[in-house]
C-alpha cells in the first residue's frame, strides 16, 4: 500500500502535543500539583487520538495514547508491580459514543441481542489495589502507572474504612481488590480552611486532597486526614470465582469491604441515559466528587471475549459529565461591597464557557484566599462553577505567567462610600462600617426585593442605583411611598413598567411573616432561620421583645444568630424602619400555627436507588409531610428507605437497631391517609 504523505504541520503539531500531555502528567502524577482543568486535558488527548487515528504511521509505542496509565511511581515508596495491569478507561464524548461502544461491544461478541451492562458512578479519588491473604490485609499500593504502583500499606491501614481482616464464611485464599481512595467535598473543605489557618498549601480540589493525603511519607499526616474508599474491580483472585460484577460487588460487601453504591444493571441504552440523567442531577448533592459514569460489561466470560487495547479495556467506557473546571484569564480585579459591608474581590474575567453558561466573573472569596493562593491581576487561572453556587477561581498557574501579572491590594477605603474599612479580628474579611454605604443599601433593597424575600418583581439592580442616586430612596422604608411619577423618565422606564413596579410593590405587602423576617436582611438570617423564628414566635412584636436566651434556646438558631437577631431589634434605627414599613402600609401578619404534617419530627435517610421516584422527589414529599431528611445514618434516624443496590448505611441502621422499610412500606406510609 502507499504510504500517504504527512504534512510536516501534522508532525510538529503531535510532537508538540506528546510533550505537552507529557508535561501535564508530570505535574498531575508526581506534582499533585495540576496546571490545566481535566477538560483542557482532555481536549490534548483527543487532538493527539484523533490525528493518530488518521495518520496511523505517526502512532509510536511510547505515545502518551499507548501508555496505559501515567508516569513511574514516586521514589520514596517501594515499587509494587501489579499482578493484572490497572487499566485506565476510554470516554465516551456522548450520547453517540456511548451508542458506538455499545455498538462494538455487541459486534466483539458477534451478537444483536442487548447484553447487560453494569452502571456505576466515576468516582473522581486515586485509585488503589489492596492484597488480601487468608483474609488478611497484607498490602496497599495505588496505581502508579498500571504497571506498578507504590507501596502505601502503612497509610491506607489508616483508613478506618478498610478492614485489616476479611469477614465472612467464603473467604479467598488469596484476593487483589481495587477501588477509590476519596476524600467526601464537606471534609475537603473543612481540611482546606484548616489548611489555610495553619498556612498551610490548600488542596485545588478533592482528588488531589485524597491522592495527596495518601502518599504521605508519615503515616500519621494520613490518619489525620478523612479518607475513605469504595471498591469497584478485583485483580487476581484465588480459589474464589465471580461470574459478573453484580455478583463479585455483593461479594466482597459480604467479605466487609465497602463496596461502590448507586450500581445499576441495564439492559438498553435508555436505561443508561436514564441513570446518567439521574446521576447528573443529584450530582452536587452527592457527599462525594463524582465526574461522571462508568459503564462495563457484566458478566466476566464475556468481558474475557472482548480483551482490552494496550491501555484500556474493550468491556468499560467512561461516559463523563460536563466539566464544572475551565481554564482562563484574569482581566481585572473588581472589589464588591456586600450587604453587611463585606468587601469581597471578584476577577473579572475572559469569558469562558462551563457546563453551557458563559462566566465572566468568578469570586475570590476573600483576601486571605487570594493572597494564600498567590492570584494576580492577569494570571490564567482555573474556574470552577457548580450548580447553583458563584464560579469561584479555584487556583492559578504560575507557569503561564509572562511577568506581566500584578499583585493585587484590598483598598484601604470602601470603594463605594470611601469609608473606613477594617478588618475584624477573627474575621477573615474587610469590612466597611457605614451602614448608609450606597452599596451596603442598594445590596439590602436587592435583597428585601428578591424572590425567597418580598419578590417585588421589576425591581433590578439598575432601578435601585439610580432611585438611591437621585435620593428617591434612602431604606427600603421608601418602596411603599413611591410614586408612579417618580419612576418615568428614569432609564427604560415607561408608563407600563413604571406601573407594573408600583403594583409589585403594592402586592408584597402582604407576604407571609417568614419571608418578611428574612427580607429584613439580619446577619446569619438565612431563608430557614427565618422560618424557625416565625413559627417559633408567631408575631413580629413577640420576636422585638424576645429575649437573648429564649433566641438561644432555640434548636435551630445557632448562638451567633441569636445574639444578631437580638441586636437587630434593639437598634433604634431598626425599630424605625419596622415603623416605616408598617406605616406604608406593609402588613407584618400573625403566622398561624400550621397543622402537623403525619410525618412531623420523623427522620428519614435514604440508601440505594428508588424505582418509583427520584431522592428529591421522595424529598420533597416528606419535608411536605413535616418530615425530615437526613443524608447520613444516626440514632436520630426514625426510618431507614432501602432501595435496591443499598449501600453501607443499611448495615449501620442495623447495628443502631433502627426501623428500616423497603420502598413499599415508605409508599404506603407517605400515600396513606393523612392522620
Ligand atoms: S473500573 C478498567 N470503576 O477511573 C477498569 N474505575 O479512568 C477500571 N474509576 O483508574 C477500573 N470510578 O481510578 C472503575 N466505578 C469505577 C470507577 C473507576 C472511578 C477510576 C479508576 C480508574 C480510572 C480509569
Amino acid at each position: 500500500m502507499e504510504s500517504v504523505k504527512i504534512p510536516e504541520k501534522v508532525k510538529m503539531r503531535v510532537k508538540d502535543l506528546r510533550s505537552q500531555i507529557n508535561y501535564h502528567d508530570y505535574r498531575y502524577y508526581i506534582l499533585d500539583d495540576p496546571e490545566i482543568s481535566d477538560a483542557e486535558y482532555d481536549r490534548l488527548m483527543r487532538a493527539l487520538q484523533e490525528i493518530e487515528k488518521k495518520y496511523p504511521s505517526l502512532l509510536t509505542p511510547d505515545s502518551p495514547t499507548q501508555r496505559v496509565g501515567k508516569t513511574p511511581p514516586l521514589k520514596t515508596f517501594d515499587p509494587v508491580p501489579h499482578t493484572v495491569p490497572m487499566l485506565s478507561l476510554g470516554n465516551a464524548f456522548d450520547r453517540k459514543e456511548v451508542e458506538e461502544w455499545v455498538e462494538r461491544v455487541k459486534k466483539g461478541l458477534g451478537t444483536r441481542e442487548d447484553i447487560e451492562l453494569v452502571v456505576e458512578p466515576k468516582l473522581d479519588g486515586c485509585a488503589v489495589e489492596l492484597v488480601y491473604e487468608e483474609g488478611l490485609f497484607v498490602r496497599g499500593s495505588t496505581r502508579g502507572d498500571g504497571m506498578t504502583g507504590e507501596d502505601v500499606t502503612w497509610n491506607l491501614k489508616m483508613l478506618r474504612d478498610i478492614p485489616q481482616r476479611l469477614k465472612g464464611i467464603s473467604i479467598p485464599d488469596y484476593l487483589e481488590v481495587r477501588g477509590e481512595v476519596y476524600i467526601k467535598v464537606e471534609k475537603f473543605k473543612e481540611l482546606n480552611s484548616g489548611q489555610a489557618k495553619r498556612g498551610e498549601k490548600l488542596f485545588a480540589n478533592p482528588r488531589n486532597a485524597a491522592a495527596g493525603s495518601l502518599r504521605q511519607l508519615d503515616p500519621k499526616v494520613t490518619a489525620s486526614r478523612p479518607l475513605n474508599i469504595f471498591f469497584y474491580d478485583i485483580g487476581e483472585v484465588r480459589k474464589a470465582e465471580f461470574k459478573s460484577q453484580i455478583e463479585m460487588l455483593a461479594a466482597l460487601k459480604a467479605l466487609g469491604l465497602p463496596t461502590i453504591e448507586r450500581v445499576r444493571l441495564c439492559r438498553n441504552l435508555k436505561e443508561i441515559f436514564q441513570y446518567y440523567d439521574e446521576l447528573a442531577e443529584a450530582r452536587e448533592e452527592l457527599p462525594l466528587e463524582v465526574d461522571g459514569i462508568v459503564i462495563k460489561v457484566n458478566r466476566f466470560d464475556l468481558r474475557k471475549r472482548l480483551g482490552t487495547r494496550t491501555r484500556e479495556p474493550r468491556w468499560a467506557v467512561a461516559y463523563k459529565f460536563p466539566p464544572r473546571e475551565e481554564t482562563t484569564r484574569i482581566l481585572e480585579i473588581d472589589v464588591q461591597v456586600g450587604r453587611t459591608g463585606v468587601l469581597t474581590p471578584v476577577a473579572k474575567l475572559e469569558p469562558v464557557r462551563i457546563g453551557g453558561v458563559t462566566v465572566s466573573s468568578a469570586t475570590l472569596h476573600n483576601e486571605d484566599q487570594m493572597n494564600e493562593k498567590d492570584i494576580r491581576v492577569g494570571d490564567y487561572v482555573i474556574v470552577r462553577r457548580a450548580g447553583d453556587v458563584i464560579p469561584e477561581v479555584v487556583k492559578p498557574l504560575p507557569s503561564r505567567r509572562t511577568g506581566k501579572e500584578k499583585k493585587f491590594r484590598m483598598p484601604e477605603e470602601c470603594p463605594s462610600c470611601k469609608g473606613l474599612v477594617v478588618r475584624v479580628e477573627g474575621e477573615v474579611a474587610r469590612r466597611c462600617l457605614n451602614i448608609s454605604c450606597p452599596a451596603q443599601v442598594e445590596r439590602g433593597i436587592k435583597h428585601f426585593a428578591s424572590r425567597g424575600a418580598m419578590d417585588i418583581k421589576g425591581l433590578g439592580s439598575k432601578l435601585i442605583e439610580q432611585l438611591l442616586k437621585r435620593e428617591i430612596l434612602k431604606d427600603v422604608g421608601d418602596l411603599y411611598s413611591l410614586k408612579k411619577e417618580q419612576l418615568i423618565g428614569l432609564e427604560r422606564m415607561a408608563d407600563k413598567s413604571a406601573r407594573n413596579i408600583i403594583e409589585a410593590i403594592k402586592a408584597s405587602k402582604n407576604r407571609p411573616l417568614s419571608r418578611i423576617i428574612y427580607a429584613l436582611g439580619i446577619r446569619h438570617v438565612g431563608e430557614h432561620v427565618a422560618e424557625v423564628l416565625a413559627e417559633e414566635f408567631g408575631t413580629i412584636e413577640a420576636l422585638e421583645e424576645a429575649r437573648l436566651e429564649r433566641l438561644e434556646e432555640i434548636d435551630e438558631v445557632g448562638p451567633i444568630a441569636a445574639k444578631t437577631v437580638y441586636g437587630f431589634f434593639h437598634d433604634e434605627r431598626n425599630l424605625n424602619l419596622l415603623k416605616k414599613l408598617r406605616a406604608g402600609g406593609v402588613i407584618f401578619p400573625v403566622r398561624k400555627k400550621v397543622p402537623r404534617g403525619k410525618l412531623h419530627e420523623l427522620t428519614f435517610c435514604f440508601t440505594g436507588i428508588l424505582s418509583s421516584m427520584s431522592r428529591d422527589e421522595a424529598r420533597g414529599r416528606i419535608k411536605k409531610l413535616g418530615g425530615k431528611v437526613s443524608s447520613s445514618v444516626s440514632k436520630k434516624t426514625d426510618y431507614l428507605v432501602v432501595g435496591s443496590n443499598p449501600g453501607s448505611k443499611l448495615r449501620k441502621a442495623e447495628r443502631l437497631g433502627l426501623k428500616v422499610i423497603n420502598e413499599e412500606e415508605f409508599l404506603k406510609l407517605i400515600e396513606g391517609k393523612a392522620e
